[in-house]
């Protein structure tokens, strides 16, 4: 691990707690941090638990011990929500028996709907929105000093870039490539609680990459809600293409992943890079969402099905071995039987290696929110089911082909169900568990599958390629 450092010009490093510098006097401090929705809250989490190990703060996994409870929170759906606020009701007893608890709520929830949820809970200390997060030092400090509740949910502030993150995994690193979204697909919260469409400068990108190669990551998986369009609004004219060849020339680091693709900003240099570059891996997850045109037209996807199908047809043709993922959305309004009906011969047809399946949710303030939630729960519920027992039959079949094929897979170490186990990936993103020790982790193996379930591949591993 490398030296921690504040300095704005170095690149975010990979941090140690430091104990002695609490500022809320003694040295054992403690914080639990919950963190809900996608990668990009969970690489926010590490920024936090970075920022916080900075001041002293150890991380704890118990609510009881700690000092401070952060809820990392997502907005996506209601049930995320939910959960987020099922949770910050049940701190409400722990703050009554410690009042010394700081409890605060940051994230896409938070950014949505702060002020609100403050004003119910008073048991909430502070609210901080996406555009705040390396603020929560100084708000901790603020709250715990002046005794007063905080909220910090600017829409517009530019976020700094933190300087170390307490990063969850030593061989795997997420690393943001931009931030933000201006799509506006009608459906969708993420727009209006992560701002406008930003992208980060690539010499810092690529000086965060080296950090984290020296300090021992072998993989990075780039993040962006539309990392094809990385690099518009950038002053050195870069795309996402350039940024992978810069990327693939980082010494230390064996393998580039990146989410998520939009369909309509894929380009034929993209599929080009996947083909060519050695470190870039041969797995794309790229939202369909539907197969219907006219509910893709009504979500302002701004593709039509015909459109996937060529980037599909075109990745399979250069990258014969390519895994494809994808997501989907059940039960938007006005998804007739035949509009669900051509999302399940699309599966058919394109055979996705996995995919995820959302029931449609309303989102006030988007474009669909004006439109009629019509679609009966249960009838969302029962398209969900379809389409995930259809999902698994393919994923099935598909990974049975694949027994006995040498597969290159990247060591991440024990399983976590079974510690006699090791685990790690495919180039194809699929989880593999094989008999191994200590020595092979983070180092590319050869596998080979011997059965297979929709989701994993078991079997053993013949050498140590690195
Ligand atoms: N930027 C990514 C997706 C981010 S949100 C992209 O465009 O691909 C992750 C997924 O959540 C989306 O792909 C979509 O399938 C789902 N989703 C977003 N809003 C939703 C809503 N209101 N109801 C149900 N699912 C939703
Ligand atoms: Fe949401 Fe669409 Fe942006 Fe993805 S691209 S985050 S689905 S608005
Ligand atoms: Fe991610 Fe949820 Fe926010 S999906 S961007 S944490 S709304």
């Amino acid at each position: 691990m490398q030296k921690k450092t504040n300095d704005k010009d170095m690149p975010p490093q990979i941090c140690r707690p430091l104990a002695s510098k609490s500022k809320r006097g003694g040295g054992n401090h403690k914080f639990f941090l919950k963190t809900y929705g996608c990668q990009m809250n969970k690489l926010d989490s590490e920024a936090i638990a970075g920022a916080l190990s900075e001041l002293g703060y150890e991380m704890t996994v118990s609510e009881k011990e700690a000092d401070i409870i952060l809820l990392n929170t997502c907005s996506v759906r209601d049930l995320a929500e939910k959960k987020a606020l099922g949770k910050l009701g049940l701190l409400k007893k722990l703050k009554k028996k410690k009042g010394n608890l700081l409890i605060g709520l940051a994230g896409c929830l938070a950014q949505h709907k702060g002020e609100e949820i403050l004003k119910k809970n008073p048991h909430l200390d502070f609210v901080v929105g996406t555009r705040e997060i390396d603020r929560i030092p100084e708000l901790i400090a603020e709250a715990v000093e002046r005794k007063k509740r905080i909220s910090a949910l600017s829409s517009c502030r530019e976020i700094k870039e933190p300087s170390s993150y307490l990063r969850a995994d030593n061989i795997k690193a997420f690393v943001y490539v931009m931030r933000g979204c201006e799509n506006y697909c009608s459906y969708c919260i993420v727009p209006y609680v992560r701002g406008p469409e930003k992208s980060r400068p690539s010499k810092d990108i690529v000086s965060e990459i080296k950090s984290l190669a020296d300090s021992g990551y072998k993989e990075v998986c780039l993040l962006g809600q539309n990392v094809n369009s990385y690099g518009r609004g950038l002053k050195e004219g870069i795309d996402f293409s350039g940024l992978l060849e810069k990327i693939n020339s980082i010494e230390g680091i064996y393998r580039i992943r990146f989410v998520t693709s939009h369909p309509k900003d894929i380009s034929e240099k993209l599929i080009d890079s996947i083909a060519d570059l050695d470190k870039v891996c041969e797995s794309i997850h790229f939202p369909l969402q539907s197969g219907s045109d006219k509910i893709l037209k009504l979500m302002n996807r701004g593709y039509d099905l015909s459109d996937y199908i060529k980037i599909v047809d075109r990745l399979r043709g250069q990258v014969p071995d390519v895994s494809i993922s994808t997501d989907i959305i059940v039960g938007f309004p006005g998804e007739t039987e035949e509009d669900f009906n051509r999302t399940v011969k699309t599966f058919e047809e394109i055979r996705f290696d996995s995919s995820f399946i959302f029931k449609y949710s309303h989102r006030g303030g988007t474009a669909a929110s004006r439109l009629e939630d019509d679609v009966p729960f249960d009838v969302k519920l029962e398209r969900n089911k379809c389409l995930l027992s259809l999902q698994g039959e393919i994923s099935q079949k598909k990974n049975d082909c694949l027994i006995g094929e040498k597969q290159e897979v990247l060591v991440e170490g024990p399983s976590r169900k079974n510690i006699k186990m090791y685990t790690g990936r495919t180039r194809q993103n699929k989880i593999a568990i094989f008999p191994g020790c200590d020595d092979i982790k983070g180092k590319l193996v050869s596998f080979i599958p011997e059965r297979a379930s929709p989701n994993v591949f078991y079997g053993k591993i013949e050498n140590s390629k690195l």
